[in-house]
C-alpha cells in the first residue's frame, strides 16, 4: 500500500513540478502569451495535480510517522516552491517565479542524491557512537552495530523489521553475505549506496552486525 502511494506521489509531484518550471520558463522568456493559453489548458490537470500532490504526500508521512531530514527539507521546499510559482505566474512576476524554479531544481538534487547538502556524510564509527570504545566483547560486531543505529535504523529498525518505505526485513533476509555486502554498497531501490561513505570494512563490520538480527 505505502510503496503504491509513494510511487503515485513522486509520479504527480514530479509532473506538477516539471509543469511549473516548463510555465516559469515561459514567463522568463516574455512568452505571455503562450503561457496563459497554456495555463488555462492545464488549469484543472493542475488542480487535481496539486490536490494529489498534498492527498499523496500527507498520506505518506501519516503512514511513515519518522522521516529522514532529507525528507523534511524537501517537504519544506515543494511547500514553498509551489506557491511561490503560483503566485509569480499569477502576477507575472519574474523574480518570485524564478525563486520557484531554483527550489524546484533544488528539491530535484536533494531527491537524487538524498541528501540536502547534496554530498553524503561520511558516517564514523567515532560519531556513531562514543560508547563502543568500551565495548571490547567483539569488535567487528560492535562497530557494526554503531554503524548500523547511526545509518540504518531510520528505515531498519533496531531488530531490523522496521520497513520504512518498505525496508527489507533484515531479521528474515534469505540473502547470503556477499548480496549483502553487494546491496549495502551500491544500495538497492529507495535505499541508498553506502559505498562513498562507509569503508569497505565497515561494510563488512555492519553486515556481520545485521546477521546476528536473525
Ligand atoms: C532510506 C531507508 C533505508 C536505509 C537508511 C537503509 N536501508 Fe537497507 N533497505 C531499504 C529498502 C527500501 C530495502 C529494500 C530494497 C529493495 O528490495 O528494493 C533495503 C534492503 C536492504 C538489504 C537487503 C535485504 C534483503 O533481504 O533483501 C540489506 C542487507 C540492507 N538493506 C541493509 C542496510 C544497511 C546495512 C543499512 C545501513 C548502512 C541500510 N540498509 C540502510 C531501505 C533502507
Amino acid at each position: 500500500m505505502s510503496t503504491g502511494f509513494l510511487h503515485l506521489h513522486v509520479f504527480v509531484t514530479t509532473l506538477f513540478l516539471l509543469f511549473m518550471a516548463f510555465k516559469v520558463v515561459l514567463l522568463v522568456l516574455n512568452k505571455t502569451s503562450l503561457l496563459e493559453t497554456v495555463r488555462n489548458k492545464t488549469k484543472v490537470v493542475d488542480m487535481i495535480l496539486g490536490a494529489l500532490l498534498l492527498v499523496t504526500g500527507i498520506g505518506l508521512l501519516v503512514f511513515k510517522g519518522s522521516v529522514p531530514a532529507y525528507i523534511m527539507v524537501k517537504i519544506v521546499a515543494v511547500l514553498a516552491a509551489i506557491p511561490l510559482g503560483i503566485i509569480g505566474l499569477k502576477k507575472g512576476n519574474k523574480v518570485l517565479a524564478v525563486l520557484s524554479l531554483v527550489l524546484i531544481v533544488y528539491i530535484y538534487g536533494v531527491a537524487e542524491t538524498k541528501s540536502y547538502k547534496f554530498k553524503k556524510d561520511k558516517i564514523t564509527v567515532e560519531q556513531a557512537s562514543d560508547t563502543i570504545l568500551e565495548a571490547n566483547a567483539d569488535t567487528q560486531i560492535s562497530n557494526g552495530k554503531a554503524l548500523y543505529e547511526a545509518a540504518c535504523v531510520e528505515c531498519h529498525g533496531t531488530d531490523g523489521k522496521k520497513g520504512l518505505f518498505k525496508a527489507a526485513d533484515l531479521s528474515a533476509s534469505a540473502l547470503s553475505r556477499e548480496e549483502k555486502i553487494q546491496i549495502v554498497s551500491n544500495g538497492k531501490g529507495t535505499m541508498q549506496a553506502y559505498k562513498d561513505q562507509l569503508s569497505a570494512q565497515d561494510i563488512e563490520s555492519v553486515v556481520s552486525y545485521i546477521e546476528t538480527l536473525k
